[in-house]
């Protein structure tokens, strides 16, 4: 990373109360950036004000809803009474519904609260904050977390999720395009969360689940309620599940940024092998096999 790339920043990082988007904060944080969490989990906010602090790190944390354009705006409008201004947007809030079973079996509240989540949270973002971004003079960054599971491979466990994240891709994908064409001062990223399963609550998304979406169900369908339980229930089955801490994530991610990177990802023979099937796979016109998890 360049040494002081961030220093004197403002960042808003939504979904950064946990997981990935929090070690986004401290990473930033640590580099000198002013940090501007927006999350919807009462408890972890609370944890992370008070991690913040005790390392000095300048900081807001607001509720925000990335559902609603309002909430993301009201985060806008308190990052630059704060700091006066934005240079880097983490859209990055994400769930997994927790869906298990025949697609056809799936319950309408996990497709509603999923794609509200995941694909209209980024696109809200997007229409919040890139009409700020691009009226700025200097360099600004709108960095989209997707997922390879839906942006380049198709996993069979989590069908509702892979959607919301194939979308996802399409349109950062297609922002990058048109700010490019536009000749626009943003750089857009596509952050991919990996090279393993990382460890972060999204398997356990039920705590921030709201009551509208409620199907009576307590935890996941599946019965994996953790990255742990993944791991155990992998096990049984013989496979050792690999997973990656999410402070690699975040290093990754801050270490591509200052080069303008599109691609945050970490690939590894066994990423690129599983693109190479896919690819193959369409060009061949053989019929899909599915690729395992992890
Ligand atoms: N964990 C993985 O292996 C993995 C892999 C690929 C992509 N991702 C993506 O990484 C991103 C971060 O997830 P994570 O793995 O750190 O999980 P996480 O559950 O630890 O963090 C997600 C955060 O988003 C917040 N959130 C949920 N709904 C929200 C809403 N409506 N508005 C605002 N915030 C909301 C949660 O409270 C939580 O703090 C997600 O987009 C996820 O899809 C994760």
């Amino acid at each position: 990373m360049s040494d002081n790339y961030y220093s004197g920043k403002t960042a808003i990082i939504t979904g950064g109360a946990s997981g990935i988007g929090r070690s986004i904060a401290f990473g930033l944080g640590r580099a000198g950036a002013n940090v501007v969490v927006g999350d919807v989990d009462a408890t972890a906010m609370e944890s992370m004000a008070t991690d913040l602090s005790a390392e000095g790190i300048s900081h807001r944390i607001e509720r925000c809803d990335v559902t609603s354009t309002e909430s993301l705006q009201a985060l806008l409008d308190t990052s630059l009474e704060a700091f006066s201004q934005v240079d880097l947007v983490f859209a990055n809030a994400g769930i997994g519904a927790g869906e298990a079973g025949p697609i056809w079996g799936f319950s309408e509240k996990d497709w509603q609260w999923c794609f509200n989540v995941n694909l209209w949270g980024a696109v809200n973002s997007i229409s919040v904050f890139m009409p700020y971004l691009i009226t700025r003079p200097d360099r600004t960054h709108m960095i989209i977390t997707g997922s390879g599971n839906g942006a380049y491979t198709v996993l069979p466990d989590v069908p509702i999720y892979t959607a919301t994240k194939a979308a996802v891709h399409t349109i950062t994908e297609n922002l990058h395009y048109q700010v490019q064409m536009g000749g626009l001062p943003v750089v857009v990223s596509a952050l991919f969360p990996g090279p393993h399963v990382v460890e972060t609550g999204l398997f356990n998304s039920g705590r921030v689940r709201p009551e509208e979406f409620d199907k009576g169900v307590i935890g996941n369908e599946t019965g994996i309620n953790s990255v742990e339980d993944m791991k155990r229930m992998a096990e049984e089955f013989g496979i050792n599940i690999q997973t990656t801490h999410p402070d690699e994530v975040a290093e990754m991610a801050l270490a591509g940024i200052p080069n303008g990177d599109f691609w945050l990802l970490a690939h590894t023979d066994e990423s690129k092998a599983k693109i190479q099937r896919r690819a193959d796979m369409i060009i061949n016109k053989t019929t899909p096999v599915p690729e395992s998890v992890g």
